[in-house]
């Protein structure tokens, strides 16, 4: 199971994001099953990824579809990775909430390929509908993302499931275990389009929105999910040790 601990803006001090990586370091010492993967922003990635050894491993929260070159404010794949990211997150609802495109998204995930970055792709629809439209909208962010790569570029692409009316809230207010698993046969019935049959039965999908404590066990148990994407539960160290603790 992957634990994807996203601070978001959560985190502002050096020596709260210290002590969280330390919590991680002995909770993955413990952990047979669980791969913590930490998403600090990029201030603090800078921080804790160099020179990193340990089992847990490091995601940005998002990535330039610029290269090297005049880009004021802009921060790479390239200077990602060589800080130490693996992984990045992109195409979060909070970045598409302030306009980021799915033209862009992809782009982004070509520059995080192409940076040895596995790209952590977050889909996800706003609202439900009685007539399930909404499946839709995950269609047609997954394809923007997904036709464009190459071929073996795709099977690098973990796919975040994270309906956006769920996320930032309590655990009762997550999606319901039971859909939990409709969704992820959904989204893997919706790669075989660009994934060879066998890769797509098994392509790694995650859920996000509300994962805590209490729900994580249920949602895990049955679902064919691979792992989660953490906010808010992330950044307490109670909750969060508690969190990984919980899939064991
Ligand atoms: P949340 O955030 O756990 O606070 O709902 C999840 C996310 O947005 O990645």
């Amino acid at each position: 199971m992957l634990i994807v601990a996203n601070w978001k803006s959560y985190v502002e001090k050096r020596d709260e994001a210290k002590k969280l990586l330390a919590l991680s370091k002995r909770l993955s010492a413990k952990s047979r099953r669980t791969k913590i993967v930490l998403a600090p922003s990029f201030a603090h990635l800078g921080v804790l990824a160099p020179g990193n050894r340990s089992k847990v491993k490091f995601a940005a929260q998002d990535l330039s579809t610029t290269t090297v070159g005049p880009a004021t404010g802009e921060v790479s794949g390239a200077t990602l990775r060589n800080l130490g990211a693996e992984y990045v997150i992109i195409g979060h609802s909070e970045r598409r909430a302030i306009g980021e495109t799915d033209t862009v998204i992809a782009e982004k995930a070509k520059r995080a390929v192409a940076n040895g970055l596995i790209p952590i792709l977050c889909i996800g629809e706003k609202e439900r509908d009685a007539d399930a439209h909404y499946l839709l909208t995950l269609k047609k962010q997954l394809h923007a993302v997904f036709e464009p790569l190459a071929p073996r570029d795709r099977l690098r692409v973990i796919v975040a499931y994270e309906p956006v009316w769920a996320i930032g809230k309590h655990a009762g207010d997550a999606l319901a275990s039971s859909d939990l698993r409709e969704m992820v046969l959904y989204i893997r019935k919706a790669l075989s389009e660009y994934l060879p049959g066998k890769s797509a039965k098994v392509a790694p999908v995650i859920y996000g929105g509300s994962v805590e404590p209490s729900n994580i066990r249920g949602l895990a148990g049955g679902s064919d999910i691979d792992g989660f994407l953490v906010g808010h539960a992330s950044v307490d160290p109670v909750p969060f040790a508690a969190l990984v603790k919980a899939l064991g």
